[in-house]
């Protein structure tokens, strides 16, 4: 299960990642918001942050317009790695070093089609495991 949340500033990309789920299979639950009225990302940072750390959900997908507030929102709670990605190659990289649990989107930094390679990207990479790799985000954890 995949947590959804966005700001007005990500609702239409998030329209799309919902679209992009659907045709997959994949299920997700979307914590909102649920049109383009103006709300505050910290609001669904919140609710995606805690479906994913009580384990409803294995990963999470925040968007507002740049994916920064959201993400800076997310992090603050213990256990969230929420990564901003502009790129496939960052959300590659994300999971395999970071261990990333939750993919932050900027409506209007990344276009529908790049988005969806990013999405798909987080989405299918595992973690690598690697031993260098645990310490450090176990450093990150127990700061
Ligand atoms: C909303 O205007 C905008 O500030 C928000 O979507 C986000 O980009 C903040 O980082």
């Amino acid at each position: 299960m995949i947590a959804l949340g966005c700001d007005h500033g990500g609702f239409a990309l998030k329209q799309e990642i919902i679209k992009h789920l659907e045709e997959q299979g994949i299920a997700y639950r979307d914590f909102g918001c649920y049109d383009e009225s103006s709300v505050h990302y910290p609001v669904y940072a919140k609710e995606v942050a805690k479906a994913v750390l009580s384990g409803e959900c294995e990963k999470g997908i925040l968007v507002c317009s740049t994916g920064l507030g959201i993400s800076m929102a997310a992090n603050r709670f213990a256990g969230i790695r929420a990564a901003v990605c502009t790129d496939p190659f960052c959300a590659k990289m994300t999971r395999l070093h970071n261990d990333a649990n939750v993919l932050c989107l900027g409506g209007l930094v990344v276009g529908k089609g790049l988005a969806m390679e990013i999405v798909d990207t987080f989405l299918t990479t595992e973690f690598s495991n690697g031993e260098r790799h645990i310490k450090r985000i176990q450093m990150i954890e127990n700061d």
